[in-house]
């Protein structure tokens, strides 16, 4: 008998407690949490200035901030997928993207470092000049000699290598095809897998030029 009312306080304070997180989740819906909290939720993948050291994850400081917000809408409306952000999106409002994507853009890209040279200096060739004989067109042409890009194209410098791999294999097998016009779909179909790991390993080594 005496267990059995332990057990119910227990389940009552359990009750209580539930109740108490469901109405914060409540609140948290109507009304949008501030954005240094929020960057704490980002920050602990992709690093609080937004350079991440984890290998998979993207580094976001200093891409274009409408690339950003668009990413985010695209993972938010099923165009973009991922086991890990397409879970991480559901939790945050559209009406955060802004403020987000204007954080990570002002941060300062870190550099890459690469102990690959032989590897880098393949990346590089293909990178600057295209690989003629597959109609690889040249890089550069668009996200610039020094990977900076443009509001148009995405800052590939310093960017993680294992992410570059990753994105390149998404939109030449099709998983990733969110990009306008199918571009970077046309790009990376034409490159096989050596030459995929060739330029990952080259824009890491990217420097925005002063
Ligand atoms: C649990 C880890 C995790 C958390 C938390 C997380 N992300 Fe990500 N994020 C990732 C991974 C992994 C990718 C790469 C997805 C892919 O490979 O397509 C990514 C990709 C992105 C991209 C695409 C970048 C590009 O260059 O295209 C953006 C933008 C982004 N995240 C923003 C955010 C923001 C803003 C937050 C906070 C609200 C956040 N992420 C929280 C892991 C995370
Ligand atoms: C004709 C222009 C063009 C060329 C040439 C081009 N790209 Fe892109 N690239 C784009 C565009 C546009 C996007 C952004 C797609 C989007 O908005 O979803 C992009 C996105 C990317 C991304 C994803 C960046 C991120 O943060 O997720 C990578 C990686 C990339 N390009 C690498 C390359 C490499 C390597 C080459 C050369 C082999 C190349 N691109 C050639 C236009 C181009």
């Amino acid at each position: 008998m005496r267990i059995n009312t332990h057990r119910g306080g227990k389940l009552r304070a359990f009750g209580a407690l539930l109740g108490m997180l469901l109405l914060t989740t409540t609140v948290y819906a109507d009304d949008i949490p501030p954005l240094e909290e929020r960057l704490q939720l980002c920050g602990g993948c992709h690093n609080p200035d937004g350079n991440s050291v984890i290998p998979e994850n993207p580094k976001l400081a200093g891409l274009d901030a409408k690339y950003i917000a668009r990413q985010l809408g695209d993972f938010k409306a099923g165009k973009r997928s991922n086991e890990i952000m397409s879970g991480i999106i559901t939790m945050v409002d559209e009406k955060e993207f802004k403020a987000l994507a204007t954080y990570f853009s002002g941060q300062k890209r870190s550099d890459g470092t690469s102990d690959k040279p032989d590897l880098v200096a393949q990346g590089k060739q293909i990178f600057d000049e295209g690989v003629i004989g597959t109609a690889v067109p040249a890089c550069a042409g668009c996200h610039n000699e020094d990977g900076s890009g443009s509001d148009k194209f995405p800052r590939l410098n310093g960017q993680n290598p294992a992410y570059v791999v990753n994105q390149l294999m998404n939109f030449k097998n099709k998983v990733r095809n969110n990009d306008p016009k199918a571009v970077m779909q046309a790009v990376a179909k034409r490159l096989n897998e050596k030459e995929i790991a060739a330029v990952a390993e080259y824009v890491t080594t990217l420097k925005e030029a002063e």
